[in-house]
């Protein structure tokens, strides 16, 4: 909630769902399933309002919220991912999510992040060297 969004419009909303009829519910429609372990779930809501200029950053807005949660997940120990692509596909699971928990018109589930208590070290895919992707000032690519 604390992030910065475009002109301060707060357009990211966000469900913590740690019911487990209701989590059972969910699971039903995250097929195939993903974070099935996971005892709670945070669903990322976007509003894509205008901000300036007629344009929105509701990408932006909610993005930033996201990456403060996973920030905030993995300092107080727990592991998460940034699920999006899943949901918003032409599957539509994200749609089917936000009609079992009665979102409201106007709001769209853009992303869940499941929440838990990792089993094992997290495996971290390979980043590129910071000398493909950083130079200072005019250094040459
Ligand atoms: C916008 C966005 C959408 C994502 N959607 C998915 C997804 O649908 N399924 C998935 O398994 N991971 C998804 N991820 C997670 C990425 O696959 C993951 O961040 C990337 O592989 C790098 O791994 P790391 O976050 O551990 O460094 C998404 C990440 C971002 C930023």
């Amino acid at each position: 909630m604390a992030a910065p969004s475009g002109c301060n419009r707060q357009t990211t909303s966000f469900v913590v769902v740690d019911d487990e009829d209701l989590l059972k519910m969910l699971r039903s429609v995250i097929d195939p399933p993903l974070g099935e372990t996971a005892p709670a779930l945070i669903c990322v809501l976007t509003r894509r309002v205008n901000a300036y200029r007629g344009r929105s950053v509701a990408v932006q807005d909610y993005a930033a919220a996201i990456e403060n949660m996973l920030l905030m997940i993995t300092a107080l120990g727990y592991a998460s991912c940034w699920y999006e692509g899943y949901l918003t596909d032409e599957r539509g699971i994200g749609r089917k999510m936000a009609g079992i928990l009665a979102i409201p018109d106007g709001c769209e589930l853009v992303c869940m992040l499941p929440v838990g208590r990792p089993a094992r070290g997290a495996v971290r895919p390979p980043k590129k060297g910071i000398g493909e992707r950083v130079r200072f000032n005019r250094e040459s690519w």
